[in-house]
């Protein structure tokens, strides 16, 4: 499902023409640095697993979904919010192109997110829903909130239930957002089930990505690590092992929530298996 995604991003990011000497090139460069790509196979897969007719109009959701992501990430990279020299084992944007262009490629990608799901060739009425679903976990209630409040209470401390709401939206409300995606998609009766278990899934991902901070070289994360030093992370909250401890927890949590999901436990198991040691 992987290779199938790149293929089709590599034949779908949009190009424009103009005399901006590097516009295309800075624009393609996140999406194409790679990643995980866990949020676009999250929803690739609820498909293939739940109608496996309807994959090949999925793809288009899938990368709007990547799309917004990696704007967010381009965004969180920039020297007002985390000053990340590197992204994906590649310089960020900002720092090849300068602050404007980072700024803008971020904007661009979060817009023709839309345009690429409005042109996908789902039925018009599943692509108003997904677009609804996409914009209220990307936007002011969502993933835009959770980093205002990271960027907000830098060097000041939360406590557990604040550090796990910014969490759940900085992060776990888009990849939320993509399990009910593909729900919509299918048609599927589990489409509020799906969603919070993402919830779930997702604040699961945000502690993983607290302990990578703290335990992964930059080599290995293809970011910079120890960077998170005045952040609200659980690792700053908890300390390392209850972080650790906490996150074993979830993982077992979630592993016995899968078991009642049938056809997509097996998926979900393994995704819980791979992503979180
Ligand atoms: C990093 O996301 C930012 C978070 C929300 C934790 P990913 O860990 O999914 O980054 P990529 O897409 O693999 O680069
Ligand atoms: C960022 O969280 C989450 C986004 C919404 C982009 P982090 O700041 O922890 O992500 P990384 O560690 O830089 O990938
Ligand atoms: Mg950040
Ligand atoms: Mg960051
Ligand atoms: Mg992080």
């Amino acid at each position: 499902m992987l290779e199938e995604f790149e293929k089709f991003l590599q034949t779908h990011i949009i190009k424009t023409k103009s005399f901006h000497p590097f516009y295309n090139e800075a624009y393609e460069k996140m999406l194409n640095a790679g990643g995980k790509r866990f949020r676009p196979l999250l929803l690739l897969n609820v498909v293939k697993i739940c109608n496996p007719l309807l994959i090949n109009a999925s793809f288009h959701a899938a990368l709007a979904l990547e799309m917004i992501h990696t704007y967010s990430l381009i965004h969180d990279d920039l020297p007002c919010m985390d000053d990340a020299p590197f992204r994906r084992a590649t310089p960020t944007l900002h720092v090849t192109y300068g602050e404007a262009a980072a700024v803008l490629m971020g904007d661009a990608l979060n817009t023709d997110a839309f345009l690429i799901l409005m042109n996908s060739p789902l039925d018009a009425k599943t692509k108003v829903r997904l677009c609804e679903i996409l914009s209220f976990n990307a936007g002011s209630g969502g993933m835009a909130l959770g980093q205002a409040i990271d960027c907000h209470f830098e060097n000041q401390p939360l406590d557990e239930s604040e550090l796990e709401f910014l969490h759940i939206h900085k992060t776990a409300r888009l990849i939320a957002a993509a399990l009910q995606m593909g729900s919509v998609i299918t048609g599927s009766e589990l489409e509020e089930k799906l969603y919070s278990f993402g919830l779930e899934l997702g604040l699961l991902f945000q502690i993983q990505d607290d302990i990578i901070d703290a335990v992964k070289s930059k080599e290995e994360a293809g970011k910079p690590t120890r960077n998170d030093t005045n952040k609200n992370s659980f690792v700053n909250l908890l300390g390392l092992t209850n972080a650790l401890l906490k996150r074993d927890a979830k993982v077992k949590e979630l592993k016995a929530k899968a078991e009642t999901f049938e056809a997509l436990g097996g998926y979900f198991q393994k995704i819980l298996d791979t992503n979180f040691k």
